[in-house]
């Protein structure tokens, strides 16, 4: 057992690891009212409810120690690729904790929660305008969830059109996992389509598997080796001309805002994560948000309600139709603090901010490239938009130190790993995204580090097999944690 009370501890027991029987965090003074009538016994607990007996100092201790374990953006570096953790301004916590907003309920009449429905209106009014499309929902919760709404806005639009034979997906190799799930969870079948040799979608493999079967085709551009699609308006003509539609997975807009519309390359559904490009926080599964967008022939599909603004009354609110919706994705109306968060980075960044925050964004990843170039091949080199794919796959031949092993030492030297292994058609992949908010000196303190390790690699391996050996949880056996996981005290 450890000593609790040494001041160098560094591992935190469980709350109730540290309980001790008795201990209070609160005492409720003597009831002043007539007590409430007993449960039925069938419905209450037999035995202890087994909540940890501590104080409110143990607890507050507890909690104030695992916060100084957790890695995140407000803390160092986080280049993790297709992730865009970029700094998440504090203005936007002050707007979401408002008390309008953070104690409004989903139930509440419509007429006393104008101005939520408002900001909601507006949000999807400027996330149209930026990517170039009509309308849209809110409803989606995730990345991935809006992916699953877009393609059910698809799903809907073909089926009232009576083409249900479109029943596949096109999905280049190199998509993030989550794109070929959320086909098939809509019933369609995944089909992949070839990369090139310049990391691009492969567009005579692309015209091989075009026909009356097909619904569409899932891109995200700039795509997850940080390449803009060049070919996007022919990819868009040859889609088209065979019936089908364009979907863009947005994950990787950070590199476009204001630059360039999915809408005007020819795509016609859209789904942004909030909680990426328009800086909400993220990571650890905390609440995201995937808005959908669409252009003005899919609108009717999209789920239901719709938000409405009647000039004449200037009021807002919640239409239903349920002829042609696509349905109701989400209880309630998605996560709505963090649409708050993003509309209050929208205001406060302004298109001509948005626009920079994408250009600097872009430099970052060019700067960093063109270092870690000299140090590590770029998988598909060249110029590269918001993140880069290194490839560590000769430094593995040559030492046995891995794309993990190395990524785990950077854990040592204060850095949070890149996405590691992605995407899947490069070996050994390290992917960064540094992301607009990092400064020159951030970058190139991140960029020693690598020569570094390499360095290490080559004159001490083992140290490396080792790492990280600084945190508070050291080298973990991830086969074990993947396939045996133990979720439940
Ligand atoms: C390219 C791409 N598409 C989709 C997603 C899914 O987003 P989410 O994690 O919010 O579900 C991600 C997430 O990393 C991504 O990088």
């Amino acid at each position: 057992m450890m000593d609790e009370f040494a001041p160098d501890m560094i591992i935190e027991p469980l709350l109730v690891e540290k309980a001790v029987a008795g201990r209070r965090g609160y005492l409720f003074p003597a009831l002043d009212v007539p007590a409430a009538p007993a449960l039925d016994s069938r419905y209450a607990r037999t035995g202890s409810a087994r909540l940890p007996e501590a104080s409110e100092l143990d607890t507050v201790r507890h909690f104030s120690r695992l916060s100084t374990m957790a890695y995140g953006v407000d803390y160092g570096f986080y280049p993790l690729g297709s992730c865009t953790m970029k700094y998440n301004p504090k203005v936007n916590e002050e707007a979401a904790s408002l008390d309008g907003f953070a104690s409004v309920h989903p139930l509440q009449d419509e007429d006393t929660v104008q101005g939520s429905l408002a900001l909601m209106y507006r949000t999807i009014e400027d996330l149209s305008e930026l990517v170039g499309m009509k309308w849209g929902t809110l409803q989606g919760c995730a990345g991935a969830h809006g992916e699953y709404t877009g393609l059910k806005t698809i799903r809907t639009y073909f089926l009232h059109r009576n083409e249900m034979n479109r029943n596949k997906i096109l999905i280049p190799v190199s998509a993030h996992g989550t794109n070929p799930a959320s086909a098939s969870m809509n019933g369609f079948e995944v089909v992949q389509v070839a990369s090139d040799e310049r990391g691009l979608v492969d567009i005579e493999d692309l015209k091989s598997k075009l026909d009356e079967t097909v619904a569409g085709i899932m891109l995200t551009n700039p795509n997850t080796l940080g390449l803009f699609e060049k070919d996007i308006r022919k990819i868009a003509s040859l889609v088209h001309e065979a019936g089908g539609l364009l979907y863009y997975d947005g994950a990787n807009f950070n590199a476009l805002m204001g630059m360039a519309r999915p809408g005007d390359m020819g795509f016609d559904v859209v789904h942004l994560n909030l909680h990426k490009t328009f800086s909400t926080p993220h990571g650890g599964g905390g609440p995201g948000s995937g808005p959908v967008l669409v252009k003005e022939e899919l609108v009717p599909y999209l789920p239901q309600p719709d938000i409405v603004f009647h000039k004449s009354t200037g009021r807002y609110a919640f239409k239903w139709n349920p002829k042609t919706s696509c349905g109701k994705v989400s209880g309630f109306w998605g996560n709505f603090l963090v649409i708050v968060r993003a509309y209050t980075y929208i205001l406060c960044m302004g298109s001509d901010g948005l626009k920079a925050a994408s250009q600097h964004a872009v430099l970052n990843a060019n700067y960093m490239q063109a270092a870690l170039r000299k140090v590590f091949p770029v998988a598909y080199d060249g110029l590269c938009k918001h993140e880069f794919v290194l490839t560590l796959e000769a430094m593995k031949e040559e030492t046995g130190v891995s794309a993990l092993d190395l990524a785990k030492g950077l854990v040592d030297m204060g850095i949070h790993p890149p996405t590691m292994y992605f995407p899947m058609i490069v070996h050994e992949a390290l992917m960064f995204e540094p992301t607009e908010s990092e400064s020159k000196d951030t970058l190139d303190h991140a960029c020693e580090a690598m020569k570094s390790l390499k360095e290490t690699a080559y004159s001490d391996p083992e140290a490396l097999h080792n790492a990280p050996c600084t945190a508070v949880i050291t080298r973990v056996d991830e086969v074990r944690a993947a396939k045996s996981p133990v979720v439940r005290y």
